[in-house]
């Protein structure tokens, strides 16, 4: 390329430049024409510099001194404009504030509907005297079965139903590794274990059990457990307890009723299904019952002396039921379209 040619081309590139710099009236827009002229990768200089190469060796030095001249008066257009847009921002700054445009909406995050859900259930029970505690999510065998009455032929181990952790370590015994809990009955026992009766607890958490995900059913979900243990405790208790809690929750005294069905779980003796009639038509909460003298022993409590009752209810369920949520899996989808109705 014939020198004049590049100077030229130069000389075009650095009036553009400085147009567009000046005329930048954002700082959006100066970053826009910097990229277009400076920038490192395809800026319109860089682009001129490769011209650089086919000029003739002899001319060479005199192309990339003005090369130089005319990349340092760019850049200084483009400080220039910079400084000029700084100083609008503090001149705006100054400038009467208009009280009565319209504010900016700030939108604001919220509680997960299970954690406000989960939240309210604390509050309730708490309210009647219960304390809220918490379990580990990854348990042994002891807090899971053994301890609760369900023997190891039962076929609630059944690993097809669990999810039992891989535990290869030495020491480890494999016929009883850990597991991810399948229910937070789990709780009951590990708070036993330390307490002496009169006990009186509550436990939210997830549980985890290895089920296809469909609209009522997901691989992780959460429960909350209630056991109170002292003299002289009846199902009287219990069911009034639960009629509590869920007229407390659904809020219309006359309106929630609470009926138990005969049923069966290894801990409790007798044992119930709970449901629940709120708005017409019952739905099943979960289960509960008076705790088996076989859990109480395993804790070392005498069953002679006292007696208590337990529970475990479904909290997505009674979540969905008070949203009218009628899949199960939209809580765990993360859309905010949805999260942010709640
Ligand atoms: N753990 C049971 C389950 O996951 C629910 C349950 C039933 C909990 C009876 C209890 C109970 O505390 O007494 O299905």
């Amino acid at each position: 390329m014939a020198l004049a040619d590049f100077l030229a081309s130069l000389d075009a590139l650095a009036q553009q430049a400085r147009d567009a710099f000046a005329t930048a009236n954002s700082a959006d827009a100066l970053e826009a024409a910097r990229i277009e002229f400076l920038g490192a990768k395809s800026g319109h200089l860089r682009q001129v510099q490769k011209g650089l190469g086919s000029v003739e060796k002899s001319d060479k030095p005199a192309a990339g001194k003005r090369f130089n001249e005319i990349k340092g008066l760019m850049e200084q257009a483009f400080e220039t404009a910079q400084e000029r847009l700084a100083g609008r921002v503090r001149e705006s700054a100054s400038e009467p504030f208009d009280v009565t445009l319209p504010g900016q909406t700030v939108r604001v995050g919220h509680l997960h509907p299970i954690t406000q859900t989960i939240r309210e259930m604390k509050d309730i029970m708490g309210r009647l005297g219960f304390t809220a505690v918490e379990g580990p999510e990854i348990e042994d065998d002891w807090h899971n079965f053994e301890a609760l009455n369900i023997p190891l032929s039962h076929p609630a181990r059944d690993p097809l139903d669990n999810f039992y952790l891989a535990t290869a370590e030495k020491g480890c015994q494999d016929e009883k590794p850990l597991l991810l809990r399948s229910q937070t009955s789990t709780v009951q026992i590990r708070v036993m274990e330390k307490t002496a009766p009169p006990v009186r607890i509550i436990s939210l958490g997830r549980v985890y059990r290895p089920d296809t995900a469909d609209a009522t059913h997901y691989p992780m979900f959460h429960q909350i457990e209630g056991l109170l243990i002292d003299r002289g405790v009846t199902m009287a208790d219990l069911k009034s307890v639960l009629r509590l809690f869920c007229q407390s929750y659904f809020g219309g005294d006359d309106q929630v009723h609470v009926r138990f069905r005969p049923s069966f779980f290894p801990f409790t003796e007798p044992s119930v299904e709970v449901d629940m009639n709120w708005q017409g038509g019952w739905m099943e909460m979960g289960g509960a019952g008076m705790v088996d003298p076989n859990v109480l022993r395993a804790v070392g409590y005498d069953p002679e002396e006292v007696t208590g009752f337990a529970f475990g209810l479904g909290v997505e369920r009674i979540c969905m039921r008070q949203h009218g949520i009628t899949d199960i899996r939209a809580l765990y989808q993360n859309d905010v379209r949805f999260l942010s109705q709640f």
